[in-house]
């Protein structure tokens, strides 16, 4: 009945799990907080503005993913110490069918 994707997320406590029904059009980092993913903390609420949904996307996922926007790439750059050419933020993520099964890793606090 649902149409939701599968996403494979590994919290800051290096537990990983498997997320079934996320719904499409969602945001990662809002489907990572409705499942109590360890590690988000989504302080701003999805504007692009803390950086406390840090997520390394899989390298597999990348491209699919796409790179962050101006805004993005200029929070991003305030975490360069945890940052890595993976780096995204979950909030700026929108889940699409062709995201199916996207695998993620939450960044650890900076
Ligand atoms: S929730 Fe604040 S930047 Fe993503």
């Amino acid at each position: 009945m649902t149409s939701g994707i599968r996403l494979v997320l590994t919290d800051t406590n290096g537990n990983t799990r498997t997320i079934e029904d996320a719904a499409v059009g969602s945001s990662l980092m809002e489907v990572a907080r409705e499942n109590d993913v360890e590690g988000i903390l989504a302080d701003c609420g999805g504007a692009s503005s803390c950086a406390t949904c840090h997520v390394y996307v899989g390298e597999a996922w990348l491209e699919t993913v796409g790179a962050p926007d101006e805004i993005e790439e200029a929070m991003l750059d305030m975490v360069e110490d945890v940052r890595r050419p993976t780096s995204r933020l979950s909030c700026q993520i929108r889940l699409s069918a062709a995201l199916d099964g996207l695998e993620a890793t939450v960044a650890p606090p900076f």
